[in-house]
């Protein structure tokens, strides 16, 4: 499998804005995910895979050690991300725009980026820091690619860079309404991180 390279980014960032059509980032708009995904490419605590049929790039997965990517992206472009939106007021009347702005840009607090909420707390976290953990950010297939094997072997190569690299397990967060992908991660042997009853989209798989 093939790493994502700044020539997929103008697929790529559909592909993001097709799989994730309700995210901030999408919501932007494609010059937003297109520079989004450049910023991701260009750190080095990320790698990117890419799924090509017939050299068409067809689906892409984030993954590392980085956090807070999305809240970086916005800090750091944060001029750019205005003038977009004064280009195209109609985000104004997003609820999800909206919300962000009323919150005083809060949508740059730290998040795992595809999560639903924000990472476990430290002392939650006591039980998986014990071993290292990669954290996949995103797995995305163009729906008309989808339910074709694309995901798990993007999963299988992400899993096999991670155990290469000495990572002793995977993690991710998924939105709770994202019922597909739970059960995609479910089949593919990935547990619920239940906290004091209670699960709130964290994943994990061991890779012991
Ligand atoms: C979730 C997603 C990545 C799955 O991609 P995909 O390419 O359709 O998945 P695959 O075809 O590789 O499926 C792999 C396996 O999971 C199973 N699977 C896929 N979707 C499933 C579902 N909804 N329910 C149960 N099993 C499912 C497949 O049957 C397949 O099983 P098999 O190996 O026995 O044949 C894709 O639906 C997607 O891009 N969704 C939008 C973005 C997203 O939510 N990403 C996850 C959060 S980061």
């Amino acid at each position: 499998m093939e790493r994502l390279s700044d020539d997929d980014l103008d697929e790529s960032a559909k592909i993001h804005r097709l799989t994730f059509p309700f995210a901030a980032i999408s919501q932007l708009g494609l010059t937003v995910t297109e520079r989004y995904h450049a910023s991701l490419l260009a750190r080095d605590d990320l790698v990117a895979f890419a799924a090509f049929e017939r050299s068409r790039l067809v689906g892409f997965c984030f993954g590392g050690t980085a956090r807070d990517v999305e809240g970086a992206f916005l800090r750091d472009n944060l001029s750019f991300i205005a003038s977009q939106i004064l280009a195209r007021p109609l985000l104004l009347t997003q609820p999800f725009i909206r919300q962000r702005i009323g919150a005083g840009l809060r949508f740059l607090r730290p998040q795992f980026a595809s999560g639903s909420s924000a990472p476990p707390r430290p002392e939650e976290r006591a039980d998986i820091e014990a071993v290292r953990s990669f954290t996949l950010l995103y797995v995305a297939v163009h729906p008309a690619f989808q339910r074709r094997g694309v995901a798990k072997q993007l999963l299988e190569h992400a899993e096999q860079h991670a155990r290469s690299e000495g990572f002793g397990r995977l993690e991710l967060s998924v939105y709770l309404n994202n019922t597909r992908a739970i059960e995609f991660y479910e089949h593919a042997g990935w547990q619920r991180l239940v906290q004091d009853g209670e699960w709130l989209g964290f994943m994990f798989k061991s890779l012991h």
